[in-house]
């Protein structure tokens, strides 16, 4: 990577907006149906979560959210795609770092992505479209619908090896060459940290970066390496 990530500057405001919404989230005791979508398949079981334990437990925290700010703000995609919207955190911090580049992020529990939406517009964000689906039925459209666009992917649902497998060739076919996956909790289970090694062997992954709790890969066609950050 050319440029420090440690320099890139952050925008507190925005920043700080995004904390207030988790901590608001953090305590907000409302029980919401929530069903929990089975691994690339349609069956889905319904039950109530408290929107304090989702934020808790799959948003992204201010570690992460940075993260992929810095990211965004790096790479400067023409496009971000979300696999897994929840509660909006991720989204909120990828959108801020360009407010100028479009948002597309997938949620297919309509519960959570309704608390997102409301939070979109409270916060003011023009870039973002919610799009209520499984991954498994719109995914391809998507990237086919933005395929000559340097692309900013971050696959964060449905983490079992057979989907992030499909999700990433998926990427893989349609994206073009400087486009970025992120894939998170790579080292999750036994079966993500199979598709983890796979993944980073495919001959179009310039250099994969490995961050413990997600995965980075560039696309492109030189100077295969693969690193481990440590921390
Ligand atoms: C870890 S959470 C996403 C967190 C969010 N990206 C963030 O940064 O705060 C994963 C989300 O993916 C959704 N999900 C999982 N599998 C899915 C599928 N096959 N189709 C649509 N949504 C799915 C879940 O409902 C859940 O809300």
């Amino acid at each position: 990577m050319k440029s420090d990530l440690r320099n890139i500057k952050i925008k507190n405001k925005e920043i700080c907006q995004i904390l207030q919404y988790r901590s608001k989230l953090l305590s907000n005791n409302t029980a919401i149906t929530y069903k929990e979508l089975g691994a690339g398949s349609h069956k889905l079981i319904a039950k109530e979560k408290k929107v304090k334990n989702i934020a808790k437990y799959s948003g992204s925290d201010e570690r992460k959210g940075i993260f992929l700010y810095k990211m965004v703000k790096h790479f400067k995609p023409d496009i971000i795609i979300e696999l897994g919207t929840s509660l909006g955190l991720g989204t909120f911090y990828m959108a801020c770092a360009d407010r100028n580049c479009p948002v597309i992020t997938i949620e297919g529990n309509e519960s959570v992505l309704d608390i997102a939406k409301n939070e979109s517009k409270f916060q003011e964000f023009t870039n973002i479209q919610f799009i209520l689906s499984n991954f498994d039925d719109i995914l391809e459209i998507i990237l086919m619908q933005n395929k000559n666009k340097k692309a900013f992917v971050f696959i964060d649902g449905n983490h079992n090896y057979t989907s992030t497998l499909k999700y990433f060739k998926l990427c893989l076919k349609h994206n073009i060459d400087e486009s970025v996956i992120i894939i998170d909790d790579i080292h999750w289970s036994k079966d993500m940290d199979r598709a983890w090694k796979e993944i980073i062997t495919f001959n179009r992954i310039k250099y994969s970066i490995d961050y413990f709790y997600s995965g980075l890969l560039h696309i492109g066609a030189k100077n295969k390496n693969n690193y481990i950050a440590s921390f």
